[in-house]
């Protein structure tokens, strides 16, 4: 059987307590608290991905939408992972009209560079130009 899959930017639709539940478990979000995860819901160009109308992938953007983006919080459900889905909402995450011809477009990943690496992401070309402050929860 086929699965139809929905990519959605409609915050309204995302299940913001299954985001919580997992992020606050995952390795770079650990221990996130749900007032932390509503507020970057509320402030986040979000993406979610849908089966049969039911949430199975959750992805957001910051961004100016004219010259910077990051891409943060990106997960599929372990039941549907090696599907394609990820690479789905990638490819519909740079599709979005708000998000084209971007100056830089950033992600944090521990062991994806395989996944971002096939939509053109890669090492800074001088990472002695980037800098970073990390705040209290920072491991992303
Ligand atoms: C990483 C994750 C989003 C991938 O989702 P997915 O739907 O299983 O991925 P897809 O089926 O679309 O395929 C991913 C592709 O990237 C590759 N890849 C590289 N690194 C990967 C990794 N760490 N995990 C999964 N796939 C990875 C896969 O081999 C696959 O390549 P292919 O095109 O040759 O088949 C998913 O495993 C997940 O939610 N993991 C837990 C949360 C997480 O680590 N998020 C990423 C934070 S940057």
């Amino acid at each position: 059987m086929t699965v139809e899959y929905e990519v959605s930017c409609d915050r309204e639709r995302i299940d913001v307590s299954w985001v919580h539940a997992f992020l606050r478990e995952s390795y770079w979000a650990e221990g996130r608290i749900r007032e932390t995860v509503e507020r970057s819901i509320r402030n986040s160009l979000c993406f979610g991905v849908y089966a049969a109308d039911k949430q199975i992938a959750f992805a957001r953007v910051i961004t100016d939408r004219a010259v910077f983006a990051y891409l943060a919080d990106v997960f599929v459900i372990p039941e549907f992972r090696g599907r394609g889905v990820a690479k789905l909402l990638v490819r519909a995450i740079l599709a979005h009209s708000d998000l084209q011809n971007l100056r830089s477009f950033l992600l944090g990943t521990r062991d994806a560079h395989g996944l971002y690496a096939q939509f053109g992401f890669g090492p800074p070309q001088d990472p002695s130009r980037l800098m970073v402050k990390y705040g209290p929860e920072a491991s992303e």
